[in-house]
């Protein structure tokens, strides 16, 4: 078991397979992209394999996300879920992408067992599209999320980030299409977690502010309290529902108390925090030949030290060096 000092539990492990990405989001990076790591620095395939098995048959991990940068950019992605997907107890297996190749590759991930998928868009218009990410690929990440749907990776869900005066009117529009479409929308507080240390509280679009900007085109009423779990997004029925609307308020409203999160980074450090400031290496140990014990120790004692919250309103918060991009959100 991953067990911290504050009782809580992990059993939802997030893997970044890598820190590249192919759209450069102006809220995460800067448009010449980052210095990434070096092929050496990464797992390998058998490497992120062997660590999921650890956490999955001996630490009470039963629900495995792969993330990035950008994950469907990793040669090996379907394999790794294949494989993962044959672990007894079977974990849950998802993605989160920003969708682009998620057309072709759909299909081929569902039948390696990978259960749904969560695809970031941020706009309905393409030119904002192209401000927002600078690049000119919104139609395929509309593509990808068709594909997704099509192959059954239910629910799908959309990760929308709004950004003061680019896309912050788009609130109504994309939970009207959403809703259209069948997809689940979640928007998500942007937070200090960005490659140039640029985000400003008062820039932020809050929780409230979308809130009130759906209201004035949807009946929203909050899900039973029971529903939530440990989830990060606090969710709305919509117009009486069954469909629901998420807001993931890291920022306002922040959920650390429940959070039953670990984290593996593509150079095999564990986080046990997403804006943890520390970070525990898995892969010398792994690289010098360690047991599965060993392994086993060396992950619980990094979740052993997972602090209370993200200090996020402390006044001495600190971004973590990572950017969230070689994170995995
Ligand atoms: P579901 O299992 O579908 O609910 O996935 P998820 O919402 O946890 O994952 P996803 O990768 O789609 O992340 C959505 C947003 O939630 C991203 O901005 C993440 O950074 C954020 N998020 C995920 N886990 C945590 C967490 O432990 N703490 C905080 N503050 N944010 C998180
Ligand atoms: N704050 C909030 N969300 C962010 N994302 C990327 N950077 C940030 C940030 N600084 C979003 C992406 C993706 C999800 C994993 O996190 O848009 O949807
Ligand atoms: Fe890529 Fe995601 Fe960062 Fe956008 S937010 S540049 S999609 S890693």
């Amino acid at each position: 078991m991953l067990l911290d000092t504050y009782g809580r539990v992990a059993t939802d492990l997030r893997v970044s397979l890598t820190d590249r990405c192919n759209l450069r989001c102006t809220y995460c990076m800067p448009e010449e992209g980052l210095q990434w790591l070096a092929k050496p620095e990464l797992l390998t395939d058998d490497e992120i394999v062997r660590l999921v098995t650890i956490a999955v048959t001996r630490l009470g991990v039963t629900e495995v996300r792969f993330t990035g940068g950008e994950p469907l950019l990793r040669p090996g992605l379907v394999g790794i879920v294949e494989r993962c997907a044959a672990l007894r107890p079977r974990p849950s297996i998802s993605l989160t992408t920003n969708g682009i190749g998620l057309a072709r590759t759909a299909d081929a991930l569902r039948d390696a067992g990978l259960d749904r998928v969560n695809v970031s868009l941020d706009t309905l218009r393409p030119e904002v599209f192209h401000r927002l990410t600078r690049r000119n690929r919104h139609h395929d990440v509309i593509a990808g999320l068709d594909a997704a749907r099509a192959a059954g990776l239910a629910p799908v869900k959309i990760n929308s980030v709004l950004m003061r005066g680019v896309n912050d009117d788009e609130a109504p529009d994309l939970l009207a299409w959403a809703l259209e479409h069948r997809y689940e929308l979640r928007f998500i507080e942007q937070m200090p977690l960005d490659a140039q240390h640029g985000w400003q509280r008062e820039d932020m679009v809050t929780a409230e502010e979308i809130l009130r900007s759906l209201g004035e085109r949807f009946a929203l009423t909050p899900e039973r309290s029971d529903e939530r779990g440990s989830a990060p997004a606090e969710r709305w029925l919509v117009d009486g529902g069954p469909a629901r609307v998420g807001v993931i308020a890291s920022v306002t409203r922040p959920f650390c108390r429940a959070c039953d999160r670990t984290r593996l980074t593509a150079d095999g450090q564990v986080r046990n925090c997403l804006f943890a400031r520390e970070e525990s290496d898995l892969r010398t140990a792994l690289r010098e030949g360690a047991s599965d014990e060993e392994m086993v120790r060396l992950w619980q004692a990094a979740m052993w030290g997972k602090k209370a919250g993200s200090g996020l309103d402390d006044p001495t918060f600190l971004q973590p060096q990572r950017p969230m991009s070689a994170i995995g959100g």
